[in-house]
């Protein structure tokens, strides 16, 4: 697996979109990128009568499917065979942060149940290091904060902010009726990816460590 690199994201997501195959299960994680390669997937499903499914990691992208006439399904009865996404940070060696959207827990558990992943991003994204530009999103169980953000200030978290919600008072909360902790370690581990989901009270972080994902860069 490579970083491959693209010209333009509209032609990426065309491309993605061409490697459907009749039949095919595919998931679809959140974002603007992502919204994108729905349109291109959805001008194949009507221009070619194709039988797709795809399984959304987020209200607003299955939203988006009902409004382009997608058929949407779900990982309690399928699983998919591919998957695509987008992710705010990748890192030389192919690990990601996700989680600007706040749809990370989703987005994992997609990128976990398929068979293959694509991971698209505009050369923006590209990173020496994690961390480098965007904090490491958490989701929290709410009764849980303090506990979490105390575990977290020992893993070595410099930085921890609770995601507030624009139109309205008061933090986001999740698709799951969680909080959202935006937090900057001075150094990301290997292995912190696996710390910070054994504190008890946290659903998923919106870390990617050494997952086998395949980059596609729009440049
Ligand atoms: C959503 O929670 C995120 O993980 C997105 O996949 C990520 O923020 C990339 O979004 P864009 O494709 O909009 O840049």
């Amino acid at each position: 697996n490579a970083i491959i690199n693209r010209e333009g994201k509209e032609i990426v997501a065309r491309e993605i979109a061409a490697m459907a195959e009749e039949g095919d299960v595919i998931g679809a994680g959140s974002g603007s990128t992502v919204y994108l390669t729905l349109f291109a997937l959805a001008e194949r499903i009507r221009k070619e009568s194709l039988h797709i499914e795809v399984i959304p990691a987020s209200a607003e992208i299955s939203m988006t499917c009902i409004q382009l006439g997608i058929p949407q399904t779900t990982l309690w009865n399928k699983r998919p065979d591919w998957a695509f996404d987008g992710a705010d940070e990748v890192d030389p060696e192919r690990s990601l942060i996700k989680g600007r959207g706040g749809a990370m827990f989703k987005e994992k558990l997609l990128i976990k149940s398929s068979g293959k992943n694509f991971i698209i991003i505009d050369d923006t994204k590209l990173v020496d290091h994690l961390g480098s530009r965007f904090p490491i999103p958490v989701e929290v169980f709410p009764s849980a904060l303090t506990f979490v953000e105390s575990e977290m200030r020992r893993l070595g978290a410099s930085e921890i902010t609770l995601r507030l919600a624009d139109g309205k008072d008061g933090p986001v909360l999740t698709e799951n009726g969680n909080f959202i902790l935006d937090t900057r370690f001075s150094y990301i581990d290997p292995s912190l990816e696996e710390n910070l989901k054994m504190i008890t009270g946290v659903i998923e972080s919106g870390l990617f460590i050494g997952y086998d994902v395949e980059i596609v860069v729009a440049k």
